[in-house]
């Protein structure tokens, strides 16, 4: 929360005492709400001045996304389907930071901070993503470590990986897979490998980061803690 009058000289839109002007003659909207002198205004809030949406362009914003499946994870989409996009609300240029599969579901952020953004998808940091998989058929023990170890998905192998077995029946095998590389569809390529279809996978944490309680298609802004956290990941 910030108050309406420095929110307004934040994103240029004057001195606080001529925003204050703006708010008393009636010209701000919170939400498309009539603002009163003193009002504040929470992250993300829709805010208007003589109608016209203003946001603050200076500001970086992290949020993270607990990304469902049926949504793509760009900024448009050709042929038209709901992107992530569509699940914020936010009055700033966001974009995703790196991508999950449309039926893919999970921790996903999004920022306007295009270092952070790069940080946390070159390859040379080596980032941790962990994923909650089910796949088709029981994972042996020696499939399990064959996947660990590397496998070649279109030519190159893939680096060195943790696998956890969380459940195992007849039919079904639950695991943690935990990697640092972003390749195309890495984890349901790296199953089949050993001839297994990943049914289900779901993203729950990047680095130390975790998706928590977040309900699908919820979001939360990240907290300076956690923000720093990324950086120096
Ligand atoms: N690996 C995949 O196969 N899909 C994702 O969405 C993420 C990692």
């Amino acid at each position: 929360m910030v108050r309406l009058n420095k929110y307004l000289a934040d994103c240029g839109v004057g001195s606080r005492r001529e925003c204050d002007r703006l708010i008393a003659d009636g010209a701000v909207k919170i939400n498309g709400r009539v603002a009163q002198l003193g009002d504040a205004v929470d992250e993300g809030a829709h805010v208007t001045v003589h109608d016209k949406r203003i946001g603050d362009k200076q500001k970086n914003y992290y949020i993270l996304l607990h990304k469902p499946k049926g949504y793509v994870t760009t900024v448009k989409d050709d042929l038209g389907r709901k992107t992530v996009m569509d699940l914020v609300h936010v009055n700033a240029r966001l974009y995703p930071v790196g991508r999950l599969d449309y039926d893919t579901e999970g921790l996903l952020i999004l920022t306007n901070d295009g270092d952070l953004a790069n940080r946390l998808t070159h390859p040379r940091n080596e980032i941790n993503k962990t994923y909650v998989a089910r796949i088709s058929g029981q994972l042996t023990d020696a499939e399990r470590i064959r996947l660990e170890k590397g496998v070649l998905i279109d030519g190159i192998k893939t680096a060195p990986a943790r696998i956890k077995i969380l459940s195992r029946d007849v039919h079904h095998t639950r695991c943690e897979i935990t990697i640092h590389e972003g390749r195309n569809r890495q984890v349901k390529k790296m199953f089949e490998t050993v001839g297994k279809e990943v049914e289900f996978l779901k993203r729950v944490a990047v680095g130390e980061l975790r998706l928590g309680g977040l309900k699908r298609g919820e979001y939360r802004f990240l907290t300076e803690i956690e923000v720093e956290y990324l950086k120096n990941l």
